[in-house]
């Protein structure tokens, strides 16, 4: 039972506009409502196959489930924050896309360059990286007696996520000695696979556990995501009370009132309909830009998938483009206008920025620029947000807008739910298996067998006889 009123939690639910994604806004490209009407059968059969996989979708509960752990996370959060001044996040994929999207939605945009006093937290970086300028980079900007590093990994065994942690240990030991290294270094991982989870204990470090059943793009409400954001100030029990509003939101099988089903119905129609290969996500709030990213690896990972039907091999999925508001306007929106039909644009708005910034008057004697004076940023920014949303409409291109009442923990907590949600649905909508991850599992098998790792010699024989490159062909 939520903590949050109900009035409460109407003000700030996170709604969807679908209008312009039907024939009546944008004409033959779009979708009829015939078409909606007759996907019932199939809607109905992934609403009921979802829920009944719900034992398995744990990342589903863990506004329940994490609830047993906040106060552990919140006194480890304090713990860092009385004894550094950087946290540093080393993980990849799903294990630092969350991290990062939440830490931008939440915090101050230039968080790290604020001073210590203003900031209050410590700095917090996320090296999902493992290009060696990068790694130098952070060593130069980091004191390594005032910073506490967050290793994350589910799987306890990403080549990436490990050279990094093999860096950072022997830099800690060297500096701190093995019985240092627990006051600077936490994991994150699952309780008992992998490698991390063995060098965990034989630390004896603060471990957190990645519980069964959350893959790592659906894994953002869990310690993955939870210490990076309760160490920067955040509110993780309202980052969980919205996910449960919107899966309660969700829960019912009147698909007008659900809206992931929705989203993923009309996501699954655009796709198998209308030739819409592509998902935009445009934000107009530079505090969700990186939510695009986490969600171009939710849609990206969890649908593009391969499936043998009879002889056929049939691939499925909608690649995923991340745009900014009102940025990409000056750069992707002409080919949102002029382009192909290709693409499916979702808007995110927000009605209340946190910050209200009036545009002063300095030039009033030149009326082509006097008439921005007066007016704010931000009915600037909602202005342009309207504009193209009109412009894409009538070029006859199918968009969607998710309005969010303002950003903070509840509707950030909400739209996590909502996109895992969608992404869910549409998985089962499309009859694959969203949760696994073959294809990346390739490449890390491949980057393992090349660099010699035991078991991997029959991966580095196919690579090694893999069709050899032709000179002719490198200009
Ligand atoms: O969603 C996923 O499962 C992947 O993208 C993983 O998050 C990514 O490959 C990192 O894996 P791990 O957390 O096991 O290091």
């Amino acid at each position: 039972m939520s903590t949050y009123s109900k009035e409460y939690r109407h003000d700030m639910r996170v709604r969807i506009d679908y209008n312009n994604m039907l024939t009546q806004a944008v004409g033959e490209h779009g979708i009829d409502p015939e078409e909606i009407a007759d996907m019932q059968e199939r809607m109905q059969a992934a609403f009921d196959g979802v829920n009944a996989k719900r034992d398995a979708m744990r990342w589903r509960d863990l506004y329940k489930t994490q609830l047993d752990i906040v106060d552990e996370i919140e006194e480890t959060a304090e713990f860092v924050r009385n004894n550094c001044d950087n946290f540093v996040v080393l993980g990849i994929g799903g294990s630092a896309l969350g991290p990062i999207a939440v830490h931008q939605a939440l915090r101050h945009q230039h968080h790290n360059a604020l001073s210590k006093d203003e900031r209050k937290v410590p700095r917090l970086y996320v090296e999902d990286n493992v290009d060696p300028e990068r790694m130098a980079a952070l060593l130069d900007v980091i004191d390594l007696d005032k910073t506490i590093f967050n290793v994350i990994t589910k799987s306890g065994s990403t080549s990436e996520t490990m050279a990094q942690l093999l860096i950072i240990t022997r830099l800690l030991i060297d500096r701190f000695g093995e019985d240092g290294l627990r006051d600077h270094l936490i994991a994150t991982t699952d309780k008992e696979k992998g490698n991390l989870i063995i060098i965990a204990k034989r630390y004896n470090l603060r471990t957190f556990i990645v519980p069964d059943g959350v893959g790592g793009r659906f894994s953002e409400l869990c310690p993955v995501g939870l210490i990076a954001a309760a160490v920067c100030g955040a509110d993780i029990r309202a980052m969980l009370a919205g996910a449960e509003y919107m899966d309660e939101l969700c829960s019912t099988d009147e698909l007008h009132k659900n809206p992931a089903l929705m989203l993923a119905v009309l996501e699954v129609l655009a796709m198998e309909r209308h030739g819409a290969n592509i998902s935009v996500l445009m934000p107009y709030a530079d505090s969700l830009k990186f939510m695009a990213d986490w969600y171009a690896q939710l849609w990206a990972e969890s649908l593009g998938k391969k499936k043998l039907s009879g002889d056929s091999m049939l691939h499925f999925g909608q690649t995923p483009v991340k745009a900014l508001g009102v940025t990409d306007q000056h750069s992707q929106v002409q080919i949102y206008t002029d382009g192909p039909f290709d693409k499916t644009i979702t808007f995110i708005g927000v009605d209340k920025y946190r910050v209200d910034f009036e545009i002063p008057h300095a030039f009033d004697d030149i009326p082509n620029v006097a008439f921005l004076s007066g007016h704010t940023l931000n009915e600037l920014i909602q202005a342009e947000r309207i504009a193209t949303e009109h412009a894409v409409t009538v070029s006859g291109h199918m968009n969607k807008t998710i309005m969010l009442p303002i950003v903070n923990e509840f509707t950030i907590g909400q739209l996590i739910m909502l996109f895992e949600l969608q992404t869910a649905f549409a998985g089962e909508l499309l009859g694959i298996d969203a949760f696994d991850q073959p294809g990346v599992e390739e490449g890390k098998n491949a980057t393992y067998a090349l660099l010699g790792k035991a078991g991997y010699e029959e991966k580095l024989r196919e690579l090694q006889n893999s069709a050899k490159k032709e000179e002719k062909y490198i200009i």
